[in-house]
């Protein structure tokens, strides 16, 4: 559930009227919301109940400074793949001993950042990188909590949208090299072996795959016992589904608590999750003013002021994001659109065949746009990047100005 609601017939971010936003700060707009933010957040929080448990919060699904302040404050642990993110969540005011540092391509840099914070754990993709990991921490005189991300290769035939968890990707360690690769982590003088983790895919919408993946990695800690190596935490990754269209993902509390079938019986392992999109995607909209109504041949298309710079997700995957007419009083004919923005690529749309009752100069928004949105948005064609907003009840924070002409060449330089 969200907070995104008609309120005779216009679109409210929580309290706030978004029209109002929009004419304040200009569009394209990107608006979320703080109350759908923590609603998403206590869901999983909660669903864990007494069980030893940290979400860690998908810095890569949104890493405003804004977000990441709502979501400091609550505790949040969270999910970084860089050293960027790292510092992102430092200065929104995170705790670096609730991090967990993700990625299969981690520099000596980022790592021994990572190590002068004091995280909670690296999540390690490589013996390459356990080799790497322990020279830097040696070099500092510290002992680096690490984790093996395991590949659990779950059954693709079943669940064919699983794209991480399966053999041929760059992701993970292979379930069948694990014992021995956590051996040779155990035999590094500067590593502390304390978890192990996974990550099967992004919006997945059954739990199946879930409690499949976590059964296969309850029985390998199992046997890591067995060779006198004790793994302390398990990490079950992101990648819970989100409604776009017509899915039905489980809610987090069914999430959570498939989970729990099979950890309640293991009170000596903390659990950790690492969401993203369940967080976020709906707890954000992108809000586009309609520049031209345009009749082609065959089709009528909307040309609005939004563009695959802006929200990549339908240029880039082909997906399907709702979208609504923020002011439904107005009385327009309903005509079937292709929404369309301004960037010379044919692959610039934000959603085609929609019907819409519209006219140039009216507010539309996107829907679930509050993940994989912004932070995947790009100057290209030479266009400054939205602000964003974050709306708290009756009040609106600018969360990040919209760009000015000038910081399109921000570094750049002139040749003589
Ligand atoms: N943990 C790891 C190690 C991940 O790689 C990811 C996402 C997450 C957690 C969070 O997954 P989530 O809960 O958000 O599904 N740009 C794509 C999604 C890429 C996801 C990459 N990894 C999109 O717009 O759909």
């Amino acid at each position: 559930m969200d907070f995104f609601q008609y309120q005779n017939q216009r679109l409210f971010a929580e309290q706030c009227d978004v029209t109002e936003l929009a004419r304040q700060h200009g569009t394209p707009l990107y608006v979320y919301s703080r109350a759908t933010i923590e609603r998403h957040w206590h869901a999983f929080d909660r669903a864990a109940g007494k069980h030893p448990h940290l979400v860690c919060y998908a810095v890569k699904a949104n890493s405003n400074l804004g977000v990441l302040s709502v979501l400091a404050k609550l505790g949040s642990g969270f999910d970084i793949v860089s050293g960027g993110e790292l510092a992102r969540v430092l200065e929104a005011g995170g705790d670096p001993a609730k991090v967990v540092f993700s990625g299969v391509g981690k520099t000596r840099e980022e790592i021994g950042e990572a190590l002068d914070a004091n995280i909670l754990c690296f999540n390690v993709e490589s013996e390459a990188e356990l080799a790497r990991i322990d020279e830097v921490a040696g070099a500092r005189g510290k002992q680096a909590p690490i984790s093996i991300r395991i590949n659990p290769d779950v059954d693709a035939k079943t669940h064919p949208y699983i794209s991480t968890g399966l053999k041929a990707n760059k992701f993970g360690v292979a379930r069948d090299h694990a014992v021995r690769i956590y051996q040779l982590a155990a035999s590094y003088p500067n590593l502390d072996v304390v978890g192990m983790d996974c990550h099967i895919g992004s919006q997945l919408t059954d739990s199946t795959p879930f409690v499949d993946a976590l059964d296969r990695l309850l029985a390998l800690i199992d046997e890591l016992a067995e060779q006198g190596i004790h793994i302390r935490h398990l990490d079950v990754g992101g990648g819970l589904g989100v409604n776009y269209r017509e899915e039905t993902p489980p809610h987090p509390d069914q999430y959570v608590e498939a989970l729990m079938t099979r950890m309640a019986q293991r009170p000596d392992l903390t659990l950790i999750f690492e969401p993203g999109r369940a967080i976020m995607a709906n707890a954000g909209i992108l809000l586009t003013e309609v520049e031209f109504l345009k009749e082609g041949e065959e089709k009528n298309f909307a040309i609005v002021d939004a563009a695959m710079n802006d929200l990549l997700r339908p240029a880039l995957y082909s997906a399907w994001q709702r979208i609504i007419e923020v002011d439904q009083s107005l009385q327009r004919t309903h005509r079937i659109y292709d929404v369309v923005g301004p960037v010379c690529e044919t692959g610039d749309f934000l959603g085609k065949d929609r019907e819409l009752g519209i006219q140039a100069g009216d507010l539309l928004a996107v829907r679930s746009a509050g993940a994989y949105g912004f932070v995947m948005a790009s100057n290209y064609n030479s266009r400054p990047r939205a602000a964003e907003i974050l709306v708290d009840g009756e009040r609106a924070f600018l969360v990040r100005e919209r760009e000015k002409r000038q910081d399109l060449w921000k570094g750049e330089h002139k040749v003589s």
